[in-house]
């Protein structure tokens, strides 16, 4: 093995295990399952954007720009974060930003917020989109791809897509 693989290797592995540690694993959204969330599920508008939290390969956000809406991604791996960079070079209607996303806050333009995350971070996933919603003073749509969110009940449900709506709550509320 050449110093340049095992330099690729080392990378890789630590940059996995360190997601791993502390976050969701990278499994991609089905292509197949995204076409029926943004169409029978949540309808995309133009006019939205959408806050992809964990953002992997980019696989969402190129599906959300296709419909001509506005996409935003966080993801933690330096190694995910530029493919995805390099998948949507040069569309202006996808910015993906190197960022753990329980310290990232939403852009103001946000309207809906996807996720694909594990078991074990889907009630923390809620509570950050409720302090975004809140903290903008809007309703967000939440799509939960895989996991119920505990404390909240769907709107809708599509194959294993689950709508969420994310009302603000007033400071005495939150
Ligand atoms: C199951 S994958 C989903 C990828 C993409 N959303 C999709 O549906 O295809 C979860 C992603 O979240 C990322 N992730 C995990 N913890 C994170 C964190 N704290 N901040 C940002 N991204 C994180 C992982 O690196 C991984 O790419």
């Amino acid at each position: 093995m050449t110093l340049i693989a095992i330099i690729t290797l080392t990378v890789l592995v630590a940059a996995f295990g360190f997601v791993v540690a502390f976050g969701a694993p990278y499994v991609p959204s089905r292509r197949s399952d995204l076409k029926v969330a943004f169409s029978k599920l949540y309808k995309l508008k133009a006019s939205d954007t959408v806050v992809d939290i964990g953002s992997g390969d980019g696989v969402v956000l190129r599906e959300v720009s296709r419909r001509g809406a506005r996409a935003v991604g966080f993801e933690i791996n330096p190694f995910l974060y530029a493919v995805s960079r390099l998948l949507s070079r040069g569309d202006p209607n996808v910015q993906v930003r190197l960022i753990n996303l329980w310290q990232a806050d939403f852009p103001k333009e946000t309207t809906v917020v996807y996720v694909f995350g594990e078991g074990r971070d889907i009630d923390r996933m809620g509570k950050k989109v409720q302090q975004q919603a809140n903290r903008l003073n809007r309703e967000l749509a939440f799509i939960s791809y895989g996991f119920e969110v505990p404390g909240y009940v769907a709107t809708k449900k599509a194959g294993a897509h689950y709508l969420y709506h994310i009302v603000p709550l007033q400071p005495r509320e939150a």
